[in-house]
């Protein structure tokens, strides 16, 4: 008889300070899998009808769910903001989540088959190799001169929450860029230019880009605005820092997901877990869909 071992992975958060130091400086001067496939750290690739495939489906539920009277009530979606009560759009501090943005944990069947058709996009035309990908997309809605937007900027990288470093991130807007989107990304030479700042330390980091002022207008010194027009979607290397800023006119929906190769998930030595109150694994089931691309 066989038996074979299946050795447990260590979860990140079981490591020792120095060893989560170590794992940091490795993550930021060793080539990410991202920057060997596509020799930059961010690429926009234009995605067709998908972001009018998305909006349609935002405003048939934003109707189901009598946030809207009817379809026709919105001309457009950048000034949804005129709709919605200060509740809805008001920010929690701690998380920085509005109200309105957690009407969307949970979509339905339709929306999910356009999400679905949109990895199975990404499948043919971004990453030619099977991926694992988030299960729920994140959708957000920011509106200007909402309460507590002083939450923002908020820098981080999603590595520096937990998230895997194998993992890319895809962000793309449903609402036109009429100015700027209030969300910032900085340069990987600058992101980690930062983190040897901080001797790898990512808690330092995070504490340092919530609560020191003078360091989070440093940041906002090194990063740019992101101008991906509608109908784009902005790839990037996870290990590049970014943020959300506050609007002043318009409302910002985008949608960002995380996706992550079968082959690194294969190859990663670590459990990688988030930080946050929920605490989410970073595994398929869990994080990620049950079924990877190429089973959907
Ligand atoms: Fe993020």
């Amino acid at each position: 008889m066989h038996f074979s071992i299946i050795k447990k992975k260590t979860n990140i958060n079981d490591l020792l300070l120095e060893e989560k130091k170590l794992l940091v400086k490795n993550i930021y001067t060793t080539p990410s899998y991202f920057q060997n496939l596509f020799n930059q750290e961010s690429i926009e690739i234009d995605f067709q009808h998908y972001p009018d495939l998305f909006r349609e489906e935002l405003v048939r539920l934003l109707c189901e769910k009598e946030i809207l009277p009817h379809t026709e009530s919105l001309n457009n979606l950048e000034t949804l903001h005129e709709f919605l009560s200060d509740e809805m759009k008001a920010y929690n501090f701690d998380d920085g989540v509005n109200k309105i943005s957690t009407y969307f944990y949970d979509t339905d069947e339709n929306f999910l088959n356009i999400y679905y058709q949109f990895i199975r996009f990404l499948r043919k035309n971004f990453l030619r190799e099977p991926f694992w990908f988030q299960a729920t997309p994140t959708l957000r809605i920011h509106c200007p001169n909402a309460k507590n937007n002083h939450h923002y900027p908020r820098y981080h990288s999603d590595i520096s929450y937990g998230h895997p470093p194998e993992e890319m991130n895809i962000w793309f807007p449903l609402t036109k860029c009429l100015n700027k989107h209030g969300f910032r990304t900085m340069s990987l030479a600058h992101s980690k230019k930062i983190l040897e700042q901080f001797d790898y330390n990512f808690a330092d980091f995070i504490d340092n880009a919530i609560h020191n002022k003078p360091f989070s207008n440093y940041c906002d010194t090194l990063s740019q605005i992101v101008t991906t027009e509608y109908g784009k979607m902005l790839a990037f290397d996870s290990r590049c820092i970014h943020t959300g800023e506050p609007l002043t006119s318009h409302t910002r929906i985008s949608i960002d997901i995380r996706i992550l190769p079968v082959s690194q998930y294969e190859n990663m030595h670590l459990q990688y877990q988030g930080s946050g109150r929920r605490k989410v694994i970073f595994e398929p089931g869990h994080c990620y869909h049950q079924e990877h691309s190429d089973n959907i």
